[in-house]
This record gives C-alpha cells, structure tokens and sequence, in this order.
C-alpha cells in the first residue's frame, strides 16, 4: 500500500470507527431521545480537546458468532479532554454498539483511563448507557468488571470520579457508578437496579416497572443512590461541568478560586428579620445560603433526598467551600437517618478534596421514635459524627436558631474540632427544648399540681424561665464554645474572614491504616 493510500486508509478507519454499531443503531438511539457517545463526550469536554485512545480496539469473542461481528472501539469510547481548561479523562459506553455491554476489551479501554487518571492526578467521568454484562463473554466481561471496581475503590478519595447514568445500568453493572463520588441520572431513559422488573417478578411475585424500580426520580428521592436528577442529557452534561469547577483535580490540590464579583462585605441586611419569633415557625434556609455566598449560586447535591439537610457547593469570595445545612422547611430540619447519612459522605467527600465546610445549624434534635431506632440512627448519627469529628478542613460554623441535644454536638460543635464557631443572637443552644426539659425536670411538681388553670400557669413559668436560661447562645458563648455572636447580615464577611483566617490550618489524625466509620 502506497503511503498516501496509508493515510486514506487511517481516514477511513477512523471514519468506520465512528459509526460505532452504525448508522441504523445511531438512528435508533437518537429515536429514544439519547445522544451517542461520542455526542456526549463532545458536549462534555472543550471544544476540540477530546483526544481518543483505542478506537481500534476490537473484542476477543468467538462465541455464539460474534466473531463475526466486530466493531472498532467496542463497546465504549475513551479518552481524555478538558473542561474549563482543567484535563479530565472519560469514557462513555457505546450503546449501539452490542447495547454498550461490557466486553473484556471494554473493560481493558475503561480501567487504562482509570489508570492514567490516577497517574495524571486528574478526574474520571463515566457515562454509563449498558446492557450490563456481554452475555456471550460470561466470567471474562464479570472479571472486567471487577477490574473496574477495584480502580474505582482505589481512586475514592485521590481523584473526583463522576458517573452519568444516561441509560440502562443494571446488575453487578451499578456498583461501578456506586463506587465513584457522584451519580447523576436523566428523568428520561435512565435506570439503575440490582434486579431488573422481571427477575423481581419471578423471586417476590412484585409487578414493578423499571421506572418504579429504579428510575432517575426513585434514585433521586427514596434511595438516595443518585445525587443529581436531571430532566435530559444537556442538563446533566452542564451540571457536570459546573460540579467539576468546585473539586481540585486531586487529593493532594485546591479546588480553582475563581474571580469574585460580589463585594466580600456585603450586607444582607434581610438576613436580620429572617428568623420568626415563634420559634416553631419554620422559614428557608436556603434564602440563609443564597445570602451569603458569591453572587447567590448554591450547586446542591442530593436536592430531592432527606431535604431535611442541605448539601452542595458555593463560593466565598472565590473559594469553593461545601455547605451543610439543616433545614427548618422541612421536617423542621431534624436530624434523621437519612440526613445523616447524607450530610456524612458529603463532609467526608469534601474532607477528602480538601474543601473548606460551612455549616449552618437549626436542628430541633435527632428524630424520636422506634422507626428511626430501628433504622439504626445510633449508628447513621455517628456517621456524621464521625466524618465532622475526623475532618481536617477548616470548619466554620454558624449556629443560626436550634442547637440541641446530640444533634448540637454533631452539626460540627467546637469539641468536634469546629475551627471558628459563631451564632447569631437567635441562636439557642441546650441539651433539650423547653417544654421536654421542664417535663423532665418537673414532672413530680407538675403532677401535684390539680387544677389544670394552676398546672398550666406553672409550666409556663418553668418553661419561659428555661427559655430565657437556655434559649439563647450566650451560655454556649460564656464557655467559649461559641466564639462569637454575630449579627446575621454580616454573615458573609465573617465567614469569609474566617476561611482567610483559616487557609495555613494543618491538622493530621493519628497514623492509622484506617478508620473504622460505623458503616
Ligand atoms: C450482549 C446485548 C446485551 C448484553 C443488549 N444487547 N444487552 N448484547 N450482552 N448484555 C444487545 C441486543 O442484543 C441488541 O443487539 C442491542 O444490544 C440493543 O438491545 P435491545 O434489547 O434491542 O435494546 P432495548 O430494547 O433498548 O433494551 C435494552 C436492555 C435490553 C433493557 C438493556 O437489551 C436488556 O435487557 N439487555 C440484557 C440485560 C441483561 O440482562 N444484562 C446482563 C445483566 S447481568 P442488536 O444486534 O439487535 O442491536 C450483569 C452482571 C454484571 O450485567 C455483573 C458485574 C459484577
């Protein structure tokens, strides 16, 4: 072959390559409303960064004929890009290509991304959108697997690994995505179970559809498995991108500071009437966020499960920052399994990459109840505990009404290492309510009592004397465990000059080969 003829050759193979499983299988895709791999890559990355590895990998099978059957690139197409300038590596699984199933090849493709991410020290985002294993492989596409979640488990807190789900995932296939720091799903196409509707059928006698089983709103909602519900494609691409300009490119990095247009001193002078005076009264705490970050943007994660505690990303004065943030809106903002669970990978997810945590307090207390005991919220709330109380990162903390019980000492409190604690003068901080604590405390004299105008008289008394005892942080400040009690429109200037204060923090934990988090 002439040289010339070479390089047409090349053009051409590149150009098959790029059909993945061909025009009539893109069409098809396109028909679900899905985009192709190399479409969501090209979405994702800068324009014109993507450069590609293996397009000319082929399988190895030579079973149930699909020797006959190849197509360059397999199943999946990898390579690495940028966003915002930063390198990242990909893959996305080629759906029209055997129904992106994981061949052993596939395998090969996704773990030498994995394997150069980790040795550039950059992120790895996975679009997933697979028929699960090649079923005409059987153990050798299982080992592949394997090799995956091994590499997923050994990048977990040095590089951000991202998963997209914009397709079927199911089987062992889940744990990939399972394993990495994020999991995104579409409302459209996106599923993502153990079981699928029919083997559930078969074992349970349970009639489900595969939405009902593991759609993006079920992962979004009940689960918890997913962290961003999306409505399409171009959504969730955007949303990835924006997540990736919070996280530092690895463990051993600072998340980019970006150019801050908001004065650091501004006043939000509605921040000083947001708290109702009824203390029952529940109000938004994320009206409390959007008033003190950079320019009002909160990236939230997990927005649809356990509202009752607020996770995600924002700046201040440039600097990407994780907030956690209980959330008097909904179930008045009591800790419950669930939110512990949540609010607990979120600061252990940001401990990890370095991200400084604000949190801002108003938790009535841990959720009573046999439901929840036997749910185990022993152990899920000291996950939380645990992650605040293992933390290194600066830790600023703001409590902004209700600091009670267990609930005070886990929501990042002083002796859990909290580096700079303040609370605004709505601020109440005690083991218990009032109307608990003087049930507790006078029950006997309450009880003696027999006309109930006299009883009610007399708890009132005990409990505005409790109140104005405890409803208030300047006992919590007497002992130094609050450092100061700020006025709320300031916020935003004292949490900045608190993370200026604290960017040489350097704190190391005892030598360990690791902790023991009560999982
Ligand atoms: C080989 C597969 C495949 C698979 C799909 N295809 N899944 N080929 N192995 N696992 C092929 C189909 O034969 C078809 O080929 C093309 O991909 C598109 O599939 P369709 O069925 O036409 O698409 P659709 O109707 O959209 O349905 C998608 C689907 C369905 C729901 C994913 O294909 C499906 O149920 N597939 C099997 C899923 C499964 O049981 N996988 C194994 C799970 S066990 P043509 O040539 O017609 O285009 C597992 C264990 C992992 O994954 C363990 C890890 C530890």
């Amino acid at each position: 072959m002439e040289n010339q003829q070479k390089v047409k050759n090349l053009i051409d193979l590149r150009d098959q390559a790029k059909l993945g499983g061909g025009e009539k299988r893109i069409t098809s895709q396109h028909s679900k409303g899905k985009f192709t791999a190399r479409e969501r890559i090209h979405m994702l990355l800068d324009e014109g960064s993507f450069e590609e590895f293996d397009m000319f990998v082929t399988h190895r099978c030579n079973n149930f004929g699909l020797e006959n059957e190849k197509y360059l690139g397999d199943g999946v197409v990898t390579g690495h890009g940028t966003i915002d300038g930063r390198t990242v590596f990909v893959f996305a699984q080629d759906f029209t290509v055997f129904g992106g199933s994981l061949s052993e090849t596939m395998a090969l493709k996704i773990c030498k991304v994995m394997d150069m991410a980790m040795k550039m020290g950059c992120p790895v985002i996975g679009i997933n959108d697979s028929g699960g294993a090649r079923i005409q492989e059987g153990v050798t596409s299982l080992a592949g697997y394997a090799e995956i979640f091994e590499r997923n488990i050994l990048a977990s807190g040095v590089i951000p690994q991202i998963s997209a789900i914009f397709g079927p995932c199911a089987g062992g296939a889940v744990y990939s995505p399972a394993l990495t720091d994020f999991i995104l799903m579409t409302e459209q196409n996106s599923y993502m179970f153990v079981t699928g509707p029919k083997v559930v059928k078969s074992v349970t006698g349970e009639t489900i559809t595969t939405e009902d089983l593991g759609g993006a709103d079920v992962h979004a909602r009940k689960s918890g498995v997913s962290h961003f519900r999306v409505s399409d494609e171009e959504t969730g691409i955007t949303t990835i991108r924006e997540l990736i300009s919070y996280l530092p490119q690895n463990n051993l990095e600072e998340a980019p500071i970006e150019e801050c247009s908001d004065p650091i001193n501004r006043l939000e002078d509605g921040l000083n009437a947001i708290v109702p005076d009824n203390p029952n009264m529940p109000y938004d705490m994320k009206s409390v966020i959007a008033g003190i970050v950079d320019c009002g943007k909160f990236l939230e994660v997990h927005a649809d499960y356990a509202r009752n505690i607020i996770v995600g990303f924002a700046r201040f004065n440039g600097i990407s920052t994780g907030i956690i943030a209980n959330q008097p809106n909904f179930l008045a903002g009591v800790l419950d399994c669930d939110a512990s669970r949540k609010a607990a990978r979120f600061v252990r997810f940001c401990d990890a990459f370095n991200i400084p945590i604000l949190t801002l307090v108003d938790v009535p207390g841990f959720l009573p109840g046999s439901g929840q005991e036997y749910a185990g919220i022993i152990a899920h709330g000291a996950k939380l505990m645990f992650a605040y109380g293992e933390a290194t990162v600066p830790k600023v903390t703001i409590t902004i009404r209700k600091s009670y019980g267990g609930a005070h000492d886990v929501m990042s409190c002083k002796q859990l290492r909290g580096d700079f604690n303040y609370a605004w003068p709505t601020a109440e901080i005690a083991v218990m309510g009032a109307a608990g604590a003087i049930e507790v405390l006078e029950g006997r004299a309450i009880k003696a009592i027999t006309d109930p105008d006299e009883k009610a008289k007399f708890v009132d008394e005990k409990v505005n004397e409790y109140k104005e005892k405890f409803a208030n942080p300047y006992q919590a400040a007497s002992y130094g465990y609050i450092d100061d009690v700020i006025e709320p429109r300031n916020t935003r200037f004292r949490v900045i000059r608190a993370f200026q204060a604290l960017q040489t923090k350097k704190i190391v934990n005892p030598l360990k080969k690791h902790s023991n988090i009560p999982l």
